[in-house]
């Protein structure tokens, strides 16, 4: 990337503004010119000195400066940038943004521009489920508005759920995926992107096995892990994609998302995804399907298979991605990284998956019901390679998928990857 790329990053009033210092750095390491508008209630939040001392620009805050409009008026500010970026993304900036307000500088800018506009909202979960916020992104949306974010976790007002805005490292990912530059980051050193020039193939979420066009199996996985692997190792630089099933949860960007439902279409979209340096296989994907499914709806009496009210669903085992990928010649991926969704014995039995799937890592944790796995925010989980056993504290999903793409980076950089299979 030459040192012409600017960015123009608005920060807004969130407790999130603080990420903002660490987001100019990892521009400014990207050769990426940042200037900055900081709202007012932004201001609250974070000191313009601090940004300008971190941008080596002048911040720019109030509409009507005569100064600011003498230098540089703020029509131009907003034309003179690449992208525009707007992290924090408050519940109000972006209520302006949809109906196109422009009373401060920021909307003003906001509304005036002709380049891409990305957004890191960052607000309470409630403000972010609300129905006014809801249609509001998804006008953005419509409109091309980029969306990295928000996160799932805790929240500095003391609840839980979606609304905390994405890590810096996130946002860089969206923001070279926005400029066109996805593998820009390569060559920035530990700090920036370590998996700059890999490729990673992530599995995520359920899968559906129709019985009849209205009824399918399904199972309890929310999808919640395997996606913040996906965006970890994008954010750590992988070119990834990311094959799902049905889940509740917006595409993460900066990556390439594969939708499917049953198994069998997970195995093909991943088949076609490869090669791939690293494979995760997060996904709860159904070990049986229906062994004939019926094209027609099955009625309560006359067309069932059984023929008696009743119908009898025989079942068929599924293929099984995360064997198939890591029994793979050629083109099997440097490493194979499973998942072991246990309730009872958990260790043990993960150890046995590990061997039988022929897999480089397997991820073992437990999904009893009291656990809160599934469907839940928080994991607890033991890594385990030919090495032995690496159990983690409880913590987050997201915090999860951060540590194990770290150790991926760090596989590839101790040059594992050229040791034979599953040997490490
Ligand atoms: N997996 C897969 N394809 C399948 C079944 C599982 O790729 N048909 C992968 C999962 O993504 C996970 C790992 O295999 O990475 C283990 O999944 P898990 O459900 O724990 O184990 P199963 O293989 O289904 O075995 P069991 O249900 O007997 O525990």
């Amino acid at each position: 990337m030459t040192g012409e790329t600017r960015v123009l990053l608005v920060v807004a009033g969130g407790i999130a503004a603080y990420k903002a210092l660490e987001l100019i750095r990892r521009l400014r390491e990207q050769s990426i010119r940042v200037r900055c508008i900081l709202t007012r209630s932004g201001a609250e939040f974070v000191t313009p000195l601090s940004l300008s001392a971190l941008t080596e620009d002048k911040v720019y805050g109030e509409l009507f400066s005569l100064t600011d409009e003498a230098e540089m008026g703020h029509i131009q500010l907003s034309r003179d940038a690449d992208l525009m970026v707007v992290a924090p993304a408050t519940a109000d900036l972006i209520a302006k943004m949809a109906t196109g307000q422009a009373d401060d500088l920021a909307s003003t800018a906001l509304l005036a521009t002709d380049k891409e506009v990305l957004i890191a909202p960052a607000m309470n979960v409630r403000m972010w489920d609300h129905p006014a916020t809801r249609a509001n992104i998804a006008t953005l949306l419509n409109r091309g508005v980029k969306l990295v974010g928000p996160n799932e976790g805790d929240m500095a007002c003391g609840e839980f759920g979606f609304g905390r805005m994405a890590e810096p490292h996130e946002i860089l990912a969206a923001v070279l995926d926005a400029l066109g530059q996805p593998q820009a980051a390569g060559g920035a050193g530990p700090l920036g992107a370590p998996l700059a020039g890999r490729s990673a193939l992530v599995t995520s979420g359920p899968t559906h096995e129709a019985i009849d066009p209205v009824r399918y199996i399904a199972n309890r996985s929310s999808g919640k892990q395997g996606h913040a692997i996906a965006r970890a190792l994008s954010g750590l630089g992988a070119k990834t994609t990311l094959v799902t099933g049905p889940t509740q949860l917006p595409d993460p960007t900066g990556m390439e998302v594969i939708h499917i439902e049953s198994a069998q279409q997970m195995l093909t979209a991943c088949e076609t995804a490869l090669p791939a340096d690293i494979a995760v296989c997060a996904a709860a994907v159904a070990d049986w399907r229906v062994a004939s499914r019926s094209d027609r709806k099955i009625k309560k009496t006359g067309n069932n298979r059984s023929g008696a009210g009743i119908p009898k669903l025989e079942l068929t085992p599924n293929p099984d991605i995360l064997a198939s990928l890591s029994q793979r010649g050629n083109d099997r991926p440097g490493l194979v990284v499973g998942f072991a969704a246990e309730t009872e014995d958990v260790i043990r039995q993960a150890t046995e998956k590990r061997a039988r799937k022929a897999c480089d890592w397997i991820v073992a944790n437990d999904v009893s019901p009291q656990s809160g796995t599934f469907g839940g925010a928080e994991n607890t989980v033991h890594v385990i390679d030919a090495q032995g056993v690496d159990s983690w504290a409880r913590m987050d999903k997201s915090d999860v998928a951060q540590r194990l793409a770290e150790r991926i980076a760090d596989y590839f950089r101790n040059g594992l990857d050229k040791v034979a299979p599953t040997a490490i």
